[in-house]
């Protein structure tokens, strides 16, 4: 992936063989990427089928961070379905460029993958939203200055997160509230003035990830469904200082809920 000249398509068809070796399964129906937080909500989507370091898989880079797991898991649902879970993900902050960003992304297509549910935890604008709270993504702002696509590849990214699946997860939890995902580049938290901005330009969730994921997901043909956990409000929406550690404490809190949460929405697809 790091090849210039190298097809991120063709390698993502590798590690989707590579996917289908160590877990014997020749399809999976659906994708799901764990963020900060979400990390134990495979256990509850059903049984794990196969559970190994994304590492053995090809284009994968090594986790970087606390809270994310590193590993990639097959896991069947009660009605059948075979779900892939991706529990490494690779963040633009880490400077491995956004082919790498992207690749759990389309492996997951290459995987048979027609739905991908990415997740996050991420700093809240609203200031009637709670830490813990989850809420759908309605559309992001992506404020990286990158794209996954190369070249003239203009895709249309009318709605990108799905209207139909969020109604969908709504049927599940009608007291979900939707926003507007700011993708930040990181790894530094925005300043209050940054997060004024965000709100400015019509954000309402800020966070480092997720919407070059989304915009791979389109390109690929995917439909698309995002959470966001709420771990805390953003700088100067909130009073006190931000921390990593604040982040994955509300994570903690709220994995149960979360992960519940996940389970039926991915039960009802
Ligand atoms: Cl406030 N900002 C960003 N960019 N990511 C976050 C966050 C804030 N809180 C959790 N993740």
């Amino acid at each position: 992936l790091d090849d210039p000249t190298a097809d991120p398509f063709e390698i993502a068809a590798t590690a989707a063989a590579d996917i289908v070796r160590l877990t014997g399964v020749e399809r999976h129906d659906i994708a799901v990427t764990l963020g900060s937080g979400w990390g134990r909500a495979a256990e509850l989507i059903g049984e794990t089928v196969a559970s190994f370091p994304a590492t053995e898989v090809t284009g994968f880079s090594a986790p970087a961070l606390a809270g994310h797991a590193g590993t990639l898991r097959s896991v069947r649902t009660p009605a059948g379905k075979h779900v892939l879970v991706i529990g490494a993900r690779t963040h633009f902050y880490e400077n491995h460029g956004v082919r790498r960003v992207v690749h759990s992304v389309r492996t997951a297509a290459a995987s048979g993958a027609s739905t991908m549910i990415l997740t996050n935890g991420a700093g809240g604008i609203r200031e009637t939203w709670t830490p813990g709270q989850p809420v759908l993504i309605s559309d992001h702002i992506n404020l990286t200055a990158a794209s996954p696509l190369e070249g003239a590849t203009f895709v249309d990214l009318t709605d990108l997160y799905s209207s139909r699946l969020r109604d969908l997860a709504r049927t599940i939890d009608p007291s979900l509230d939707e926003g507007v995902y700011c993708q930040f580049r990181g790894p530094h938290y925005e300043t209050p003035a940054e997060v004024q901005m965000a709100k400015t330009i019509g954000g309402h969730i800020v966070g480092m990830s997720t919407a070059l994921e989304a915009i791979a997901a389109r390109q690929a043909g995917m439909e698309i469904l995002g959470f966001s956990l709420i771990t805390n409000l953003a700088a100067g929406i909130q009073t006190t200082p931000l921390s990593h550690a604040e982040v994955l404490e509300a994570g903690r809190d709220a994995e149960p809920v979360i992960s519940a949460l996940l389970a039926r929405v991915i039960e009802a697809l």
